[in-house]
């Protein structure tokens, strides 16, 4: 199908947010960018917004308040962004860990597994210092336990996609081919 046709029969069968869940540096927030411009829709990313909205970055929140503080603005933010109607949101890696945000999630948006492999989450998250959960041991560790905590998780999603560093294009047209078949199953 061309892919002008694709993305309207998508758009005209889209009624609910797209949401992206994966583990750090899986790339949710370069394909979410992708996956909304591709579509015409708005792209979102809720630690953006749990920025704004504490005025403060991620690492300092996880510094003064804690996770535990971390994790309530995140349910607050994203069921928030739940209500926008149709649009692109990337979460956190952790944001459907909680229950209410997960319920949520799997009854009111088409979710999207961004998944990659480990060797590609680990570069990316070593790029800078931004991830308050990997500064207190070994990355590769962390990660390692997160994917098996997470991954049952995340295995819920209506549509997984592989993300890794090639051109982003391929990627979006992986998404949209999965998107559609998902909308016209
Ligand atoms: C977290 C992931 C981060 C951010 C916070 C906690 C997690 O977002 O929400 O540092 O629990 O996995 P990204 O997945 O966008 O890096």
């Amino acid at each position: 199908m061309a892919e002008e046709d694709n993305i309207y029969e998508i758009r005209s069968r889209l009624d609910r947010p797209l949401l992206l869940i994966g583990l750090m540096g899986s790339g949710k927030t370069r394909i979410g960018r992708a996956l909304a411009g591709a579509l015409g829709l708005g792209f979102i990313d809720s630690d953006d917004e749990i920025e704004k909205a504490a005025g403060m970055d991620i690492a300092d929140i996880f510094d003064k308040f804690g996770e535990p503080y971390f994790r309530d603005g995140e349910k607050r933010v994203i069921a928030r962004l739940l209500d926008e109607g149709v649009q692109v949101i990337a979460t956190g890696g952790g944001a459907v860990m909680m229950p209410e945000t997960a319920e949520r999630v799997w009854r009111d948006t088409i979710s999207i597994w961004v998944r990659a492999e480990m060797p590609v989450m680990l570069e990316r998250t070593g790029r800078n210092d931004r991830r308050p959960l990997l500064r207190g041991g070994d990355p590769a560790e962390i990660l390692a336990g997160l994917v098996e905590k997470r991954y049952p998780v995340y295995e819920k999603a209506n549509i997984v996609i592989d993300s890794h560093n090639g051109p982003v294009e391929a990627i979006l047209n992986q998404t949209l081919t999965k998107l559609h078949d998902f909308l016209y199953r």
